[in-house]
């Protein structure tokens, strides 16, 4: 699988922590390809724009020409112009017709739990029913519909900020909750509570292929199995119905690689989120499987000669 385009290619690697495994191992075996591997701080790009010129560049003033863009992780904003000038960054290497793997369409789809939901539904893709609503009387019968459900923030990640709402509680107890967060988020996501083993599903897909998948299971005081809130990862065989609906939800959102979380509902799985700037860490440490040599092969087979 190793491609000649690789030879003197030079390839951005789009991170903010080169000592996170899954960067410093996209750095490591890019090099190992015999290509040049040029970490990219976002924040540390400045941009020049003028009538006749457009240039992109870092702190050392050096003008960034790159064969292809691979992105680790964006990284947190805390304001819309720097989340939004970091993605136009990212389109405009698009733009410049060079591959960027993940797409910026495929990131900001997977980032947005509406969005993204709405991409599922159009593709047929069984999801835990979800309102969405800055509405509160919505948001309380919406609860009472449910019984349990949980509530999460549209752009959110690493399982921050997610709470579980019973309909059992008294309704003021509740709804002082959904009141408070309304107020924090102005729009609230509701979603159905998805009764399951006690554990969820991450597959890694890459392509069209799921390479590999482990359950996650929570702390004892906790619902949610993400591993950055000290969930613990097991091996996990994957079944068909795993593979189909993993490859099917990061192709809705148009992801070339995904960790995609599933979960075991009562007889069936549901799709809880696609994730387009997934760690490798975890399937590497449980299965032996490194994700990053498979999304390699793919950004370096659309690399021009
Ligand atoms: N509808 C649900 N039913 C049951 N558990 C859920 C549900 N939604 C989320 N969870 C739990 O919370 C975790 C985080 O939710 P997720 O939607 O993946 O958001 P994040 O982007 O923060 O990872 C899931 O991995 C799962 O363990
Ligand atoms: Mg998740």
């Amino acid at each position: 699988m190793h491609n000649q385009n690789a030879k003197g290619a030079k390839i951005g690697v789009v991170l903010t922590d080169p000592d996170d495994w899954t960067a410093s191992t996209f750095l490591k075996n890019i090099r190992k390809r015999g290509a040049k591997a040029l970490p990219i701080v976002l924040s540390t790009l400045s941009a020049s724009i003028s009538t006749s010129d457009f240039s992109i560049f870092n702190a050392d003033l050096k003008d960034l020409k790159l064969d292809a863009v691979l992105i680790r992780d964006v990284g947190i904003s805390f304001s819309l112009e720097h989340i939004s000038f970091k993605f136009d960054l990212l389109r405009q290497f698009e733009n410049s017709h060079i591959p960027v793997l993940n797409s910026t369409t495929a990131i900001q789809n997977a980032a947005n739990k509406f969005f993204s939901f709405y991409l599922f539904k159009l593709a047929h893709l069984p999801i835990p029913h979800t309102v969405i609503t800055s509405e509160l009387e919505v948001a309380l019968r919406t609860i009472e519909k449910f019984g349990s459900a949980v509530v999460k923030p549209i752009f959110g990640s690493q399982g921050k900020g997610i709470i579980k709402l019973e309909s059992t509680q008294p309704e003021s107890e509740f709804a002082s909750k959904l009141t408070e967060l309304l107020k924090e988020r102005g729009v609230l996501y509701l979603q159905e509570f998805v009764p399951n083993p006690g554990r969820d599903i991450r597959v890694f897909v890459v392509g069209e292929e799921a390479l590999g998948a482990i359950y996650r299971v929570p702390r004892s005081d906790s619902f949610v199995s993400n591993l950055s809130q000290g969930a613990t990862p097991v091996k996990c065989e994957l079944t068909g119905e795993m593979r189909e609906l993993a490859v099917s939800a990061a192709k809705a959102l148009g992801a070339d690689f995904a960790g995609v979380d599933l979960i075991e509902g009562e007889g069936r799985l549901f799709l809880l989120e696609v994730n387009a700037t997934p760690s490798g860490k975890g399937i590497k440490r449980v299965c032996g499987i490194d994700v990053t040599e498979r999304i390699i092969d793919l950004l370096l087979e659309r690399v021009e000669d």
